[in-house]
């Protein structure tokens, strides 16, 4: 296992952390703060350790290298603040000398960073961006598991510069996922969501030649319906990944359960109308949201001693005394 932050000394030390507060937001507002009550570990174990300044560093959206207003950490930096019991000083910008000049003369001991995103370095994995943000602090700390799947100078250039170590949530989860891969209790099932299905094929092809069962849901088993042929609509669907699911779907065979019912919508929208429909019933124009009712029992029924565990991500795992039924779609 990688050194953590249980290897190091950091008393008196200014640490930098990278953690994913990549967050969603609804009027200005944190509307989901998991990501933000995952990291409060490590840095209450930073603080009681006596590190003299917790220094933190996220992504949030995709601003594109540019300065989004409605992509400011503030809201973040609020709602941690409120978790956390005591105060967070937000600073303007993630590099530079007035950041540097905010980090020193801050009577609060965490501090969290502007958007790394602002800057378009930080996605190219820019070596002088990388040592600037190294600059901030003596020690490094990746603690930011929904995002270890980007080499950004923020995850990765950064290590080449100062002393770097995994966080208490990176340990957590890659300790739960080895042992998950390493060991796992049969029969060992696995459930996909996210958007994306480009960002999660290397999983999805390691998951496969060790699970006993994949169940797909969120936005991603569009994609796979859409490859299985069926009219998903308006869905959200990567078609250029239509080839590769096809492919993915006859390797894995009968371990796939695809949704065989699902959540439609005529919009993405609160006051949108909604319908539950089999999975082969999408409306012309509407566009799936959700599995459906007999998809959820179908997941769930088989799996009642199941010890479900949460990523960063959007997927969880389970491991269950039963097998799910096949789908029949
Ligand atoms: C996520 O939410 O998936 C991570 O924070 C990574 O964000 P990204 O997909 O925009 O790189
Ligand atoms: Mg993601």
């Amino acid at each position: 296992m990688k050194k953590t932050v249980r290897d190091i000394d950091v008393r008196g030390k200014k640490v930098l952390v990278r953690v994913d507060f990549n967050v969603p937001l609804k009027d200005g507002q944190v509307s989901d703060d998991t990501r933000i009550r995952e990291s409060l570990a490590t840095i209450r174990y930073l603080l009681d350790q006596g590190a003299t300044k917790v220094i933190l560093m996220s992504h949030l959206g995709r601003p594109k290298g540019k300065i989004v207003p409605e992509l400011r950490m503030d809201p973040v930096a609020k709602r941690l603040e409120q978790l956390l019991g005591q105060g967070v000083r937000k600073v303007d910008d993630c590099v530079g000398e007035e950041v540097k000049k905010a980090i020193a003369e801050s009577p609060e001991k965490v501090i969290l960073l502007e958007n790394l995103r602002f800057h378009p370095e930080e996605e190219k994995n820019n070596a002088d961006f990388a040592q600037q943000l190294a600059e901030l602090g003596e020690i490094f700390v990746n603690d930011a598991f929904g995002t270890a799947h980007r080499a950004h100078a923020s995850t990765a250039g950064i290590a080449s510069y100062l002393p770097a170590v995994a966080g208490l949530l990176m340990e957590k989860e890659i300790s739960h996922l080895s042992l998950l891969l390493e060991k796992p209790e049969r029969p060992f099932v696995a459930i996909l969501g996210g958007a994306k299905i480009s960002d999660k094929l290397g999983v999805v092809r390691n998951f496969l030649s060790r699970c006993d069962f994949l169940l797909l849901g969120g936005g991603m088993a569009n994609t796979f319906l859409k490859a299985s042929g069926y009219d998903v609509g308006e869905s959200l669907v990567e078609d250029e990944m239509l080839e590769e699911c096809r492919s993915l779907l006859k390797e894995g065979g009968a371990k796939f359960a695809l949704p065989q019912d699902v959540v439609i919508a005529d919009k993405f929208e609160a006051e949108a109308n909604s319908r539950e429909v089999p999975a082969w019933g999408v409306v012309p124009g509407w566009r799936i949201m959700d599995i459906g009712p007999e998809t959820i029992e179908m997941f769930t029924q088989n799996l009642p001693e199941s010890k479900p565990w949460c990523g960063m991500g959007h997927w969880a795992f389970l491991n269950s005394p039963n097998s799910p039924r096949e789908p029949s779609p």
